[in-house]
């Protein structure tokens, strides 16, 4: 279960600390349906829906693509794309075929780098879409479905899977005039949201992650974060960074001490930056990476604008240690670390990071679980969709809708001369 640590925060809020009072009623109003975007909050049952017939459908063809190719190229944007990554980048599962993900942007240069990286090896392609109209993914999934065509013919049909609604939209309507083997994306489950559906499993399962036992500790994860008090990480959450913008905290700095969690803060962003970035509110998700950034944003952090909060992810165990050698003559003076692992030295630089931002006036909220394998990854996607419905709620937003992003789009396709447009 992820645990939450607000000692490095309650020193900036009044004695009256988080209003848990306003997390209870966000929770209720989540639970039962009754504010705005109610009609997509089916995430929260996706780990007990999918189990079952959805789960065995992803896990075979999964196989099918583990059998049939050294590389599976998974072509979506956004909520399409963002959550398999993060999945794929944090958990690093072993000896699958390597998974190259296009379609989110339209750059020339780095559409044929993927394609140069993909080569002359044996590949199938997920083509991830809930709308099926989205121009970025719509290129590529039309480039990769011609080289897949050229290569193998008419047997290209069986190494395509389309991810997407179901019963509307173009690619629906290509994938089954094509035959190519298809999945839901829920209609009540929005894109950001859907990391546990077939959006994120069939990519996590075709690169080696077991999905049996993620999905698993999802519904276990749901299950525990329906808890209505204090107790529950989402709220201490959501109610400490709500209490926190409204001190003038506008900025939450996601921090994490694993590079591989690079990808899962760029999931978070998204989640709450299209959540809760609307009417003129919401905390500006930003993300860093320790001890890296240390070295490049800490002089920032710890002495620029006081208008950032800082939420570090950690992990309790590192999967593999690794011991500090020892060395003869001691030339480079770190003998005093000889024999200690980095785990542990890893866990220091945290604690003085910690003291020494908290000190400077950035708010500090903990959040960790114990390993960063299958659990940890479903545990941490179920505690931050939970919180950020809540947060968004207490914001006064509807954390479900993004009107916002149709505007470069109606640009962008009356510029293009898209018919109609
Ligand atoms: O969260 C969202 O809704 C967005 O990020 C979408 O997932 C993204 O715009 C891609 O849309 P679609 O899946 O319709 O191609």
């Amino acid at each position: 279960m992820v645990k939450v640590d607000l000692s490095g925060a309650l020193g900036f809020l009044d004695s009256a600390g988080p209003d848990y009072g306003a997390a209870s009623l966000a929770h209720k109003a989540l639970a039962d349906g009754i504010w705005a975007g109610a009609e997509f909050t089916g995430w929260r049952q996706l780990p007990r829906r999918v189990q079952g017939e959805e789960l065995k459908k992803i896990q075979t063809a999964a196989e099918r693509i583990r059998d049939t190719s050294q590389v599976l190229v998974v072509v979506g944007i956004g909520g399409s794309y963002l959550g398999a990554r993060a999945g794929i980048e944090l958990i690093r599962p072993k000896n699958g075929p390597e998974v190259i993900f296009a379609g989110n942007g339209l750059s020339p240069d780095d559409l044929n780098d993927k394609i140069e990286r993909l080569g002359d090896r044996d590949f199938s392609v997920n083509v991830v879409s809930k709308s099926g109209t989205t121009l970025e993914p719509a290129v590529a999934f039309r480039v990769f479905r011609g080289l897949l065509e050229k290569k193998y013919g008419a047997a290209a049909k069986k190494r395509i899977y389309a991810t997407t609604d179901a019963a509307r939209g173009v690619l629906k309507t290509i994938a089954d005039d094509e035959g190519y083997e298809t999945f839901v994306v829920p209609d009540d489950v929005g894109g950001r949201y859907s990391v546990l559906s077939a959006v994120g499993l069939l990519p996590l399962a075709a690169a080696g992650c077991d999905i049996q036992t993620l999905v698993g500790a999802a519904a276990e994860a749901m299950y525990d974060l329906d808890q209505r008090s204090a107790e529950n990480p989402a709220w201490q959450y959501a109610a400490a960074r709500n209490a926190l913008y409204a001190r003038g905290k506008t900025i939450e700095l996601l921090a994490s001490y694993e590079p591989s969690f690079r990808y899962m803060a760029e999931w978070w962003k998204q989640l709450f930056g299209e959540s809760e970035g609307k009417n003129g509110v919401g905390i500006y998700p930003a993300s860093v990476e320790y001890n890296a950034d240390l070295h490049s944003m800490g002089q920032y952090i710890q002495e620029g604008p006081r208008t950032l909060m800082e939420t570090v992810v950690s992990f309790e165990r590192p999967l593999r240690d690794y011991e500090v050698p020892f060395s003869m003559g001691d030339a480079d003076g770190l003998n005093y670390l000889a024999g200690r692992g980095l785990g542990e030295i890893s866990r220091v630089a945290m604690e003085a990071v910690k003291a020494a931002h908290v000190a400077g006036g950035v708010p500090n909220i903990g959040i960790s679980v114990p390993r960063r394998d299958e659990d940890g990854f479903a545990e941490l996607v179920c505690f931050f969709e939970t919180a950020c419905a809540i947060s968004g709620y207490m914001l006064g937003v509807n954390p479900f809708d993004q009107p916002g992003v149709e505007a470069y789009k109606k640009n962008m396709f009356r510029m293009l001369g898209k018919p109609g447009a």
